[in-house]
């Protein structure tokens, strides 16, 4: 009998794959394209089952030409990439991979915080172009400890988050659509209101999902609520930012600066304002990108596919229901 077909548009090692094709005919499709680009019509009429990244969008037209999809793996905690109720009429599991990556995107969440507080990107330049020697030190910078941080969100990686700056003896504050009683009696941080939380942080940084609510939803009212010495750091995703006024609110010194792994339109071109201003730190989305935090998506991604294809209850799932 022919073995069902999985796309794979993700990275998994050669050991996973095997096990995947023991019982399955893999389709590649690349980084980023939707399966209807490289599939025939005959291709996907038969697919089960697809591991992507975040850069594939499923919608309710491309599920439509897969009437055999059963499960979405999706190789990335976040899933703005899929139509999540669209899955749900078409009775498709959506399966992501939370929890393993915490600790990656937490630490890069504090590298961008020292990176803008002590100046680590110019000071780097500042020894390498002779300045050091020409002028003497370079001018002082910014403590870390006793200062505010603000979480907005505080889910599994604003809790990892708050976690990480009780090493660094800050004062940890944060907003959610719903109060997380646990982070708060385990001390973690203290509930503030959402305006609250922009006035009184040095630090803000965005941990929310991006959805309908959430997008567009940090700009230039919320900039302006913040103190002119503060700085913003996104290593959630690029569209929760009104990146226009972010641009504004840089450019005319409303905040002190900004640290952004995620950006709206991602691969970030180099043409864009962010790219010419002073006062901001970029990344290439790499908030989960250490082979051990990867590693660990990917098992639990192929696994999910494989659990959600056999009936075995996945480890993490988005739409539970259609289990
Ligand atoms: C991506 C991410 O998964 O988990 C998420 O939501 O955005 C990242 O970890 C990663 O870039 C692989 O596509």
């Amino acid at each position: 009998m022919p073995k069902p077909y999985v796309i794979v548009s993700a990275p998994v090692p050669a050991s996973l794959m095997a096990t995947i094709e023991q019982k399955y005919t893999v389709l590649k499709v690349p980084f980023g394209k939707c399966p209807s680009q490289v599939l025939s019509p005959k291709q996907l009429a038969q697919v089960q089952g697809t591991i992507n990244t975040v850069a594939t969008r499923l919608n309710g037209k491309v599920m439509d030409l897969m009437p055999a999809l059963k499960v979405i793996s999706n190789f990335a905690v976040g899933f703005d990439n899929i139509d999540i109720n669209a899955a749900t009429q078409r009775n498709i599991l959506v399966c992501n991979t939370p929890e393993v990556l915490d600790g990656a995107v937490a630490d890069l969440t504090f590298g961008l915080i020292i990176c803008l507080s002590r100046d680590l990107i110019r000071g780097d330049a500042y020894v390498r172009t002779g300045q050091w020697e020409q002028q003497g030190p370079p001018p002082l910078t910014s403590d870390i400890r006793g200062k505010t941080l603000g979480l907005l969100g505080m889910g599994r990686i604003g809790s990892m988050v708050a976690k990480t700056a009780r090493a660094f003896d800050m004062q940890v504050i944060y907003h959610n659509r719903s109060r997380n009683y646990e982070a708060e009696e385990a001390g973690l941080a203290q509930y503030r209101n959402r305006d609250d939380l922009f006035t009184q942080s040095d630090f803000v940084s965005i941990h929310v999902p991006l959805n309908a609510s959430t997008k567009g939803s940090v700009g230039a009212r919320e900039f302006a609520l913040m103190q002119p010495t503060a700085y913003l750091i996104n290593t959630g995703r690029g569209a929760v930012i009104n990146e226009n006024d972010l641009v504004n609110a840089l450019q005319t010194g409303v905040i002190a600066g900004a640290g952004l792994d995620v950006m709206v339109e991602e691969p970030l071109p180099a043409s864009h304002p962010f790219c010419q201003l002073p006062n901001i730190i970029l990344q290439a989305h790499i908030g989960s990108a250490t082979v051990e935090t990867r590693h660990a998506m990917i098992s639990l991604a192929t696994q999910n596919l494989l659990d959600a294809l056999q009936g075995t209850k996945p480890q993490a799932m988005v739409n539970p229901e259609v289990f």
